[in-house]
């Protein structure tokens, strides 16, 4: 008897790859001109960050960037996903310009290219410069016009070593979590209405980073958002549950996704937001719903929703002892992947998807004889890839994928005790070790298959 393999290969050139975010790797927090972060502010608050964890040398990528491209090289990473630190570049947000940061970004980029990685470079990954926090943060509109000048530098900076840039990273971790009472940098509560206007302000500086790209990116250079909609997942794959679950995910990605697909703000968007609808001109959208060249979807969970009464979608609560990831929120539920990238494709008419993230925190315990057993995460990915090759199969145009995180870094309020890397990293000597799910990732990149 022979066993027959089915190997489930993905569309050729697919590109495969792994994220990082500049303030949650790079640390040297106040060196070499760099300027303060509303992060580095937030974790000195006391209670805020768990144990009290800073970003100031994080995994000391400023200084170890060459062995680093050199250990992804080794991994056979050919797509990387990285993002500049605006307060590196434009340590008060706006006006003087700090060289050296320029030169390191110039250093990093000339390294990666020396190893045959491409970089796509977000612009933006909530490390807004303090000083701009102090005028109001994201609250005002002047944000968006310092993020404009902020991106034409980056653009015009690295032009000839960047093609493919990303404006924004997940809208609404730096608004809503933000400014909504979550728990994001800079911890703000300040109610509805300035929540919807801090998402207007970050749509404008999403279209000034598009206009960016369009005049100073040169030749083939591409730009979209990355953003984590909510994922609507019918809970059995009826038509009507199918309905329910898409009805649900336009409505909450009407904000996001629709003001920048559709050019517009949904009437029931408007609605439902009432008296604390964002003021706006409408000519804002002329800037906001700028063609993009791609969408990059960070999916790493959904919620179950079935058809209730009249066929409305009903939102099905977790209960105690479902499975999850050591992160709280990361319910382990792949089918977020097929429905994700089928929902966005569908409804926002996107034709070039990426999955700009995904992946599993847990508190892996040290290497032991020099092996990090992290069976649960490859597990959970090996899993999302499953359910994201069958979305390419009923043809969703997804194009490439990248996985959350190159290495154990900064995570956020949870600081460094959770864990997303596919490398693990000991913060207190900065010895980086892969993990079994590292040598894993590397055979699936290597042969374009789910292994
Ligand atoms: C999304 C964010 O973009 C990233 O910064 C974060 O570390 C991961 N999710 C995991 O929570």
């Amino acid at each position: 008897m022979s066993i027959k393999s089915h190997p489930r290969t993905f569309p050729p050139r697919f590109a495969w790859g792994v994220a990082t975010a500049a303030p949650q790797i790079e640390g040297a927090a106040f060196a070499d001109g760099k300027g303060e972060s509303i992060w580095d502010r937030y974790c000195r608050v006391p209670g805020k960050v768990h144990n009290g964890d800073t970003l100031d040398v994080a995994c000391d990528h400023y200084r170890r960037y060459r062995s680093d491209v050199a250990l992804m090289a080794r991994l056979g990473v050919k797509h990387y996903r990285l993002s500049l630190a605006w307060p590196r570049l434009l340590p008060q947000g706006r006006g003087p310009v700090n060289q050296k940061g320029v030169d390191f970004y110039h250093r990093l980029l000339d390294t990666l290219h020396a190893h045959g990685i491409t970089p796509w470079v977000t612009l933006f990954h909530w490390d807004l410069p303090q000083a701009l926090e102090d005028e109001g943060g994201w609250r005002r509109r002047t944000t968006a016009d310092a993020f404009a000048g902020y991106a034409d530098l980056a653009v015009r900076s690295f032009r000839s070593q960047v093609k493919n840039w990303i404006t924004l990273n997940e809208t609404n971790c730096f608004t809503r979590l933000a400014y909504g009472g979550g728990d994001k940098a800079p911890g703000a509560n300040d109610g509805e209405a300035v929540v919807n206007q801090a998402y207007h302000h970050a749509m404008l500086a999403h279209g000034h980073g598009v206009r960016a790209v369009r005049e100073h990116g040169g030749r083939g250079a591409r730009v979209g958002i990355t953003d984590n909609p909510i994922v609507s997942v019918p809970v059995t794959e009826t038509a009507a549950d199918i309905a329910a679950a898409r009805d649900l995910f336009r409505f909450e990605s009407d904000r996001v996704l629709g003001a920048i697909c559709n050019g517009r703000y949904s009437e029931r968007y408007l609605r439902a937001a009432g008296a604390d609808a964002p003021r706006f001109d409408p000519r804002d959208f002329q800037l906001i719903g700028q063609p993009t060249d791609f969408l990059g979807l960070n999916i790493y969970t959904g919620q179950f929703v079935r058809a209730g009464r009249r066929g409305r979608p009903e939102i099905l609560p977790f209960p105690a002892g479902y499975p999850r990831a050591d992160s709280p929120w990361l319910y382990l539920l792949p089918q977020a992947m097929y429905w994700g990238a089928r929902f966005a494709a569908e409804l926002r008419g996107v034709r070039s998807l990426y999955i700009t993230e995904n992946g599993a925190g847990y508190d892996d315990a040290p290497p032991a004889g020099g092996e990090v057993l992290d069976l649960h995460r490859r597990e959970y990915v090996r899993q999302c890839l499953g359910e994201l090759h069958r979305a390419i199969g009923d043809g969703a145009p997804v194009d490439g994928y990248f996985l959350w995180s190159l290495m154990d870094n900064f995570e956020w309020q949870d600081g460094y005790a959770r864990r997303f890397g596919i490398v693990y990293n000991d913060f207190a000597t900065q010895k980086r070790t892969p993990k079994l799910s590292a040598r894993w990732y590397a055979e699936v990149m290597k042969t374009n298959r789910l292994l």
